[in-house]
């Protein structure tokens, strides 16, 4: 499983990428709109300058047309060769990714909830689908339940190579399970990222290790 990081906040993005452990990211309305008000084209451009490879961004939240996420994709798409088009999951977001798949854009259809939202996705010709697996959990419904039928839907059939993207990613067994359950990625905020690197015991063995050490040859 390949893992991106979910953020528009450029030092994490550097973090993450220093560790050598992501090879994507992913953004979204609310993610850019952290960032003081820059321009989501000058935050992906410079996300883009930072990480070599898949880099989501989306159509504006107000625009609910296919026409106009059209155009918008068009227009994200020309930023870098690496940007992938985020689209939301409705019929109009559909038609639009048919147009930009048709046009050789990469599109990520996102807020997916349900296997057939991700089967209907697919078939339009998204490269990526996004499901929402954490959101899914904070209503009470397994979240990773989704991933694994998605996975399965998709494995049986031949036609359909769209990679899923698990995301909203709350905690370090999120991508455990994602990773068991066959997603090909998952999209994991800084956060966590910073947590899946730690364990007591690892503490405890370099304290004991230093304790060692400095008993023997000093500082
Ligand atoms: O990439 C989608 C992700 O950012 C959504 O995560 O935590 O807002 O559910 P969250």
């Amino acid at each position: 499983m390949k893992l991106f990081v979910d953020t528009a906040k450029i030092e994490d993005i550097r973090k993450a990428e220093e560790m050598g452990v992501i090879c994507g990211v992913t953004t979204n309305p609310s993610l850019i709109a952290k960032e003081g008000g820059r321009s989501q084209e000058d935050v992906l451009k410079e996300i883009a300058s930072i990480v070599d490879g898949p880099i989501s961004g989306e159509v504006k939240a107000t625009t609910v047309d296919a026409e106009g996420m059209i155009a918008e994709g068009r227009e994200i798409a020309k930023l870098h060769e690496n940007m992938v088009v985020k689209i939301p999951m409705t019929a109009e977001g559909l038609k639009a990714t048919k147009v930009l798949a048709s046009e050789g854009i990469k599109c990520n259809v996102t807020l997916i909830f349900s296997a057939n939202q991700a089967l209907l996705a697919a078939k339009a010709g998204a490269a990526y689908v996004s499901p929402f697996l954490g959101r899914l959990d904070d209503v009470s419904q397994p979240g990773i339940d989704l991933i694994e039928s998605i996975v399965e839907i998709f494995a049986n059939d031949p036609e359909i190579d769209t990679e899923i993207i698990a995301a909203s990613i709350r905690n370090p067994i999120h991508v455990t399970d994602c990773a068991m359950a066959g997603a090909d990625i998952a999209t994991v905020p800084y956060p966590v990222i910073e947590q899946m690197t730690k364990h007591p015991l690892t503490d405890i063995g370099i304290e004991k290790f230093q304790k060692d050490y400095i008993a023997v040859f000093g500082k």
